[in-house]
């Protein structure tokens, strides 16, 4: 693309160069007396360089779009790839609407940013030095003018640059700030209403948008400013340069045919510094969002080449060895070990905090353990971002996502080929069949955002129905699967999960102690600590963490 932009500017210079060459001959032929009729050809040629100077830009133009809508697009899609495959960390720490915004208007702005930098700059680094030889072969000393002002210019660019892109780093800011913010009242609008406080909200929303409309004021006033400037620069230089040539013409110095060229070149010469300029700001953007891009893009990741390790059996064993995660720099968890043999179920209990979902989401393969080991059939892995891992995975989390999508697609979602029968099956077995009957269309009716929503405990059904249904995947990790429900509905979901918890390797997070009963291990967390560890009798005998534990969930109960 490059060598195709060089090869589009030099056409450019020549054709703008013939432009001149053409025009001021036809007017030192007339000024010689010459008859008009005699000037047709040097008109015509005139408008032929004219034509080919426009077609040439369109042509470019039109390749360039092309070029910045592919390399946009590219870049969309890594985008998105390295967020679905770094996870949903990532989101958290750069705030959903600003990677909203960044995923959609922002790769815009990159695609300007392509666009505009790549043909101007290219223009900039060209064009002037082709005119300038021309300039020089015609007459040195006007050359030597343009020559002598061009570093003046360069150098009052650069700084005036650098003031816009202080400027422009601030509004990009100042944008990511706003995006966040109102991702993030649109969220929570509900509370908002319920404590009244959205006038409030809407007030501290108006100052984010202040902050944005004068970030991008003075990011204007800047630019503006310097397109003043340049334009008044450059037009003093072209005047010096007329000046000069006027009174050389005067004294009978110099002809007018090299006068009239290099007074038509002169403004040409300052043309593509001063596109360069004026797009300069509006590019800043692009750029912002290109870097913000990026960082995503280099952000480290767990190596994921392939351990295609076999499936869990019976006779698999998982060993995790002082593993610890922290948060930033808040240690969530420290020092975890656990080994499994075959299909166990382990319980995990603790405290609200004390890091359940944080173990559950390790284990799931979101999240990276900071140290530790982890072996999974004897073999080393740093992770549980492993392909044959997640596959056989089924993870019901504590606040289960609901797709903008029918009940039937929302429950067949590990299993989208699963039958009618097995669809209803697994609605039966979550209790889920009173909210078919009540839908208007049946499993078929939309469910989600923007369309019927449903209540916590029915949300959770849902994610239980997903991974009964699929049956052929052995581990399971359960993340409070029954936070939302009334005692009596858990209970009676409890006998339906239990026969499908059988022969596979269960996971389960929760502060209900009923559920550990029916576990084979337990580990007791407090504050990212196992405190205990055990099956239930010998936690009950030990008289320890487990039964103070106890103690303190059944007052708070
Ligand atoms: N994204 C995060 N960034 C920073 N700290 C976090 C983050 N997520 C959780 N924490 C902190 O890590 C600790 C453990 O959180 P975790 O969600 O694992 O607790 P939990 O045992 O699942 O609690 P609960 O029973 O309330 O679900 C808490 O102190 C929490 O504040
Ligand atoms: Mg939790």
């Amino acid at each position: 693309m490059m060598g195709l932009l060089a090869g589009l500017s030099v056409l450019q210079a020549i054709f703008i160069i013939g432009q001149a060459y053409a025009l001021s001959n036809g007017i030192t032929n007339l000024w010689n007396g010459e008859k008009l009729s005699g000037q047709v050809s040097w008109i015509l040629l005139f408008f032929i360089f004219f034509m080919g100077r426009h077609l040439v830009i369109l042509f470019r133009d039109q390749r360039l779009d092309n070029y910045a809508y592919d390399q946009s697009s590219q870049l969309r899609k890594k985008l998105l790839e390295k967020i679905f495959r770094v996870g949903p960390g990532i989101v958290q720490t750069q705030g959903t609407g600003n990677t909203a915004t960044m995923a959609l208007e922002g790769i815009e702005q990159v695609e300007e940013y392509i666009h505009l930098i790549l043909s101007k700059m290219t223009n900039m680094m060209i064009i002037p030095w082709i005119l300038l030889a021309a300039i020089f072969w015609l007459d040195w000393e006007s050359g030597v003018v343009l020559i002598v002002v061009f570093p003046l210019i360069i150098i009052f660019m650069i700084i005036l640059g650098y003031a816009a892109q202080a400027k422009a780093d601030n509004q990009y800011k100042a944008f990511q700030l706003l995006s966040n913010h109102f991702i993030d009242s649109l969220r929570g609008i509900d509370t908002l209403k319920l404590f009244g406080l959205s006038k409030q909200y809407g007030n501290s929303i108006f100052s984010t948008s202040e902050r944005f409309r004068k970030a991008t004021m003075s990011t204007l006033r800047v630019a503006i400013l310097s397109t003043f400037a340049l334009d008044f620069f450059t037009t003093l230089s072209v005047a010096i340069v007329a000046v000069l040539l006027g009174l050389r013409l005067i004294e009978g110095n110099i002809l007018l045919f090299p006068a009239l060229t290099t007074l038509i070149l002169a403004p040409e010469y300052f043309l593509p510094i001063r596109d360069f300029a004026g797009d300069y700001h509006a590019t800043l953007d692009g750029k912002n969002a290109m870097t913000a891009v990026r960082e995503i893009l280099e952000e480290p990741e767990a190596a994921t080449e392939a351990t295609p390790l076999p499936e869990w059996q019976a006779d698999s064993d998982l060993v995790l060895n002082n593993l610890s995660f922290s948060y930033q720099d808040f240690q969530a968890l420290s020092a975890v070990s656990l080994s499994v043999k075959g299909n166990q179920k382990i319980g995990i209990i603790g405290m609200s905090g004390s890091g359940k979902s944080t173990l559950i989401n390790l284990l799931s393969g979101f999240t990276t353990p900071a140290s530790g080991e982890i072996f999974y059939d004897k073999q080393n892995l740093t992770s549980f971002k492993e392909q044959f891992w997640q596959k056989q995975l089924a993870y019901i989390p504590q606040n289960p996502y609901i797709f903008q999508l029918s009940l039937r697609e929302n429950i067949a979602f590990y299993f989208p080929t699963a039958t009618e029968e097995q669809i209803f099956e697994a609605i039966r077995i979550v209790g889920l069949d009173e909210l078919v009957n009540e839908l208007p269309e049946g499993i078929d009716t939309q469910i989600g955002e923007g369309a019927r929503t449903l209540s916590g405990g029915q949300a959770q059904r849902i994610a239980l129905a997903r991974a009964f249904l699929d049956q052929e995947r052995h581990v399971l990790l359960f993340d409070e699967p029954t936070a939302h429900l009334d005692i009596e509905t858990e209970v009676e979901l409890k006998e339906k999960m239990l026969p499908l918890m059988e022969n596979k390797l269960v996971f389960f997070a929760t502060h209900r102690l009923h559920w550990m009963q029916e576990m084979d291990y337990i580990l007791v967390l407090d504050e990212g600590k196992v405190v205990e560890a055990g099956t239930l009798n010998e936690l009950l005998a030990h008289e320890g963490a487990y039964l103070r534990l106890s103690q303190r969930l059944k007052e708070g109960a």
